[in-house]
């Protein structure tokens, strides 16, 4: 018998306890031993709730009891679920965690942590929410350069883009459906501007390239500019308008970015629908390989943890070796990455565009009858951005997904 225990009772960590509960037999004979709650730690009481009697308000009851081996770190932040994750790792104690934030501010820490004390801070809920990704990524592609991630990867704005394209929903309205939904992050902002996805992106892109990849890095745009009208426009060009968040190992560096993309209805991603995220993966030897399903909420998220839980328990004693070194990469300067540009526009900007971007093939709405739309040719997003100060009637531009 292994005892966990469980920092934070919130939406995910109330279903580490569920999948325990439930599926106890199944994960007795996959760990090779029964795995029990023994501690709940909470800032807050539960009264009436049928795990009440495990509810603990001070850390230290599980630091100082020998039988807890594995903890999930449901909490989110970064303190103090950094310290907590820091002592139990120096005590030799596993961390599950599904906390992207501390994840891709202190993975690499964390993981040498553990490595030093022989156990393991396993992060797989932090990336997808239940698709498997960060161990596809660890394992079954370890014989692959990593040429490319490209993934939708928060729940809340595929929710959100998805019923305003099918339903001409207001983004206000929706983003308030999420939350009730148990999807959005405590503060939506960390949704809506795209930090959340940033976050994500960020530990992926790590462990494509072994170092570090730091957040504050990586050029992040949300999507609260979105408006029905972009909508409008992708339908006439074939199109899906899709949060992507991106890395790619070009031949003078890595690059990393999330914004609203404008990608092909060709393109499996613009087939990810409602709270479901995808990541399609792209490696030199194996080519193109996709992973998709439900990337936020409380049992999906929870399963993800409860498999590493599992994964802590058959490799008591030992670390399981994931290459994420603390030196920092130095990221391709983002104003000289390429791409192309859909292009909203007022009528009297026509002979402007023509001079500044060559012919190009205008988009007409007849709801839009002031404006019109265009895609340019590849450029950089500097060159885009002079380009684009010329224009006297720019309203907005979204990126083409290449
Ligand atoms: N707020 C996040 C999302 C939760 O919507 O994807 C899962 O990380």
């Amino acid at each position: 018998m292994v005892k966990v225990a469980v920092m934070g009772y919130g939406t995910v960590g109330s279903g580490v306890v569920e999948v325990l509960c439930r599926n106890a037999e199944l994960i007795e004979n996959r760990a090779g031993t029964a795995v029990e709650v023994k501690y709940i730690l909470d800032i807050r009481s539960f009264p009436g709730d049928p795990h009440e009697d495990k509810v603990i308000h001070d850390f230290e009851i599980i630091l100082q009891d020998p039988e807890i081996r594995v903890i999930c770190e449901t909490m989110g932040g970064i303190e103090p679920a950094l310290t907590f994750s820091r002592r139990a790792l120096a005590a030799g104690k596993s961390v599950c965690t599904s906390n992207k934030e501390l994840v891709a501010s202190h993975g690499a820490e964390l993981i040498a942590l553990a490595e030093e004390n022989r156990c393991n801070y396993l992060f797989e809920a932090s990336v997808g929410g239940g698709i498997p990704i960060i161990r596809p990524l660890n394992t079954a592609l370890t014989a692959e350069k990593i040429l490319e991630i490209t993934g939708i990867l928060n729940g809340t704005t595929n929710y959100i883009l998805s019923k305003m394209e099918k339903e001409g929903a207001k983004f206000e309205e929706v983003l308030k459906k999420a939350q009730e939904k148990g999807y959005a992050e405590r503060n939506p902002q960390a949704d809506v501007e795209g930090y959340d996805a940033c976050r994500k992106i960020a530990i992926l892109a790590s462990l494509m390239s072994g170092k570090t990849v730091d957040c504050r890095d990586i050029y992040t745009e949300g999507i609260t500019g979105i408006t029905p009208e972009d909508f409008a426009y992708a339908k006439a060009l074939g199109m899906a308008i899709r949060l992507l968040a991106v890395c790619k190992a070009e031949p003078d560096g890595y690059m990393a970015a999330v914004s609203p993309c404008m990608l092909s209805e060709d393109n499996p991603l613009s087939g990810i629908h409602n709270v479901f995220n995808a990541v399609f993966v792209c490696g030199n030897m194996v080519g193109e390989t996709m992973y998709y399903g439900r990337g936020a909420g409380k049992l999906p998220t929870a399963s993800a943890v409860v498999a590493d839980v599992i994964d802590c328990v058959k490799h008591q004693g030992t670390h399981i070796w994931c290459l994420w070194d603390r030196e920092k990469i130095a990221l391709k300067d983002f104003g000289q990455v390429t791409g192309r540009f859909f292009v909203r526009t007022a009528v009297s900007d026509e002979a402007a565009v023509e001079e500044l971007f060559g012919t190009v093939e205008k988009i007409r709405l007849p709801e839009c009858p002031r404006e019109f739309g265009f895609v340019t040719g590849e450029m950089t997003q500097d060159a885009f951005a002079r380009k684009a100060e010329k224009l006297p009637g720019f309203l907005s531009r979204i990126r083409l997904k290449d």
